[in-house]
């Protein structure tokens, strides 16, 4: 296990949820796993007016993200977790002077002997990072004289090319490329990390991961939920920024990626930003009509529940062209890729919540078992990231009798089987791993901006291209009625179900 320095994390919008549903659980996870640094403290920043102690009984001893988790344990070590927590109201605005920031600063790394490492954690809106990262460089709170400095910002990350361009360069005026840690917590779960050693820790998988044997390649990350709370922020937003230009490029590009020539972040960094630049841009209006699909979800009885249509929802315009499903055709212009289909989709109120990978493989070039049936059955490798995390390969097993009939069975793997293993919640994993510098799991400049270069054209298509159509679809259903026109003529898409067992395969029983 690497030695975590000791250090301060300052959180900015320490007030805001995500302090209390994410970041102090995955610390008391950290804590609880003895992996906090011996010195450490947390000094929350924001511009509402709270003590020290308000700030630690509301993220942790009456957070009711952590109730559970704390309920049964000795007062002292819980009390012992809470008094590293502090807290610093700002004033009216995060566009101020640091001073009175960076002398509370100060008084904690003396007091504390946290020596002069900090991270800062942008908890905030987007439209102000570019505002505290220069407030802390005025203040001198990003050389690095004294200790490191780190700078971990939130997703969204930009909202087109152009704006994620200017925040780049915003922020790299007063930060280094490789002080700034740009979270996506897609990458932080540990099934996704997965599919690196899947692919480049077996030598079974790798020969065939390429043009020759591979068919197709499909992508599903479902949500039951619909947007909840955050209808103002998704109306904006939409599902292709929401959660295809990070989460699932992000996952394409580990399938699509070359190895890299050694696992130390930036051999893997450089791997994935080529794998971005090469997927194909689509750019006539005839290529974006044929290979891509937006849709809503409109009201319908789920489990004789009402549920509402998206423009009902709080926040959300009644008139709304905002997308809660996209899916989307494409290619990858690569010597391995070239000419395979990658269909992706990603949606809120399908039916259950499920991400996962599929590759298709081709079927046998000569087919000998003529009436075998397994023409329309290829050998398929399920990498199911969430939930019922585990991977599945289906191939073909003779049916028992006379003659050649081939059936499709199962071989599976589950996370679950690994009891002994603590599974790390996704940004516990990438709070440690920021703590120690390590940035492999967070993404780089230039990816986030080759991730955009691909998904700005498809949202300038949706706004204003010709014929752009926005479809229905039932809350509870998998999307709109022509969603399988995108995969015409390979078939429909895998619509799984929330356990990977529940993947019908070959079986006898009796
Ligand atoms: C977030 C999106 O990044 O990811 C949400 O903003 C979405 O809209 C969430 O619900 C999904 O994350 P997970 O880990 O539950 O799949």
């Amino acid at each position: 296990m690497n030695k975590t320095e000791n250090q301060i994390l300052v959180i900015f919008g320490a007030s805001g949820d995500l302090t209390a549903r994410k970041l102090v659980p995955a610390l008391y996870n950290l804590y609880v796993a003895d992996q906090l640094p011996d010195n450490f403290v947390v000094l929350g920043a924001s511009r509402s007016d709270m003590t020290d102690t308000q700030f630690r009984n509301r993220v942790v001893l009456e957070s009711s993200y952590l109730k559970d988790k704390i309920k049964d344990q000795d007062a002292d070590y819980i009390n012992t977790f809470a008094n590293k927590f502090f807290y610093e109201d700002l004033g009216g605005s995060y566009d101020t002077d640091y001073q009175r920031l960076r002398t509370r600063v100060e008084d904690l790394k003396n007091k504390y002997q946290t020596s002069g490492n900090i991270i800062y954690y942008l908890s905030t809106p987007p439209t102000l990072y570019e505002t505290i990262a220069q407030r802390l460089a005025d203040a001198g709170m990003s050389t690095q004289n004294h200790g490191w400095k780190r700078l971990v910002v939130e997703k969204p990350f930009g909202y087109s090319l152009e704006t994620a361009q200017q925040l780049n360069k915003g922020l790299q005026q007063f930060f280094k490329e490789h002080q700034i840690y740009r979270i996506d917590h897609y990458l932080g779960k540990e099934t996704v990390q997965n599919l690196l050693v899947t692919r480049f820790a077996n030598s079974i998988f790798e020969p065939l991961w390429n043009r020759n044997y591979i068919h197709h390649v499909e992508i599903t990350n479902a949500e039951k939920v619909g947007v909840e709370k955050r209808g103002g922020y998704y109306d904006k937003s939409g599902a292709l920024r929401d959660m295809f230009q990070n989460h699932l490029l992000q996952i394409v590009s580990l399938v699509v990626m070359e190895p890299p020539i050694s696992d130390a972040p930036e051999d893997i960094r450089d791997e994935k930003v080529k794998a971005l630049k090469s997927l194909r841009i689509m750019n006539d209006e005839q290529t974006l009509f044929d290979n891509t699909i937006r849709a809503q979800y409109t009201s319908s009885v789920i489990d004789g529940k009402e549920v509402k249509g998206y423009r009902e929802e709080e926040g959300v315009d009644k008139n709304s062209t905002t997308e809660t499903y996209a899916a989307i055709k494409f290619f990858v212009d690569n010597w391995r890729w070239k000419d395979i289909p990658f269909y992706v989709r990603t949606a809120k109120r399908m039916p259950t919540k499920v991400t996962e990978v599929v590759i298709h493989f081709k079927t046998p070039h000569h087919q000998i078992f003529k009436d075998s049936g397994v023409h329309d059955k290829d050998n398929k490798l399920i990498i199911r990231i969430q939930p019922d995390e585990g991977i599945l390969v289906k191939f073909g097993v003779k049916v028992p009798g006379q003659g050649f009939k081939v059936e499709r069975a199962n071989l599976d793997f589950y996370y679950s089987s690994l009891v002994e293993t603590h599974v790390m919640d996704a940004y516990e994993r990438l709070l440690l791993d920021a703590m120690q510098g390590d940035a492999t799991l967070y993404a780089r400049a230039d990816e986030v901006e080759a991730a955009w270069e691909f998904v700005d054209p498809i949202l300038k298509y949706w706004e204003d291209g010709k014929d752009v159509r926005m479809y229905g679809y039932a809350s509870g259903v998998w999307g709109p009625e022509n969603s399988n026109d995108l995969i015409e003529g390979i078939g429909e898409w895998r619509n799984p179900g929330p356990n990977l067992t529940d993947d019908p395969g070959f079986c006898v029983i009796c």
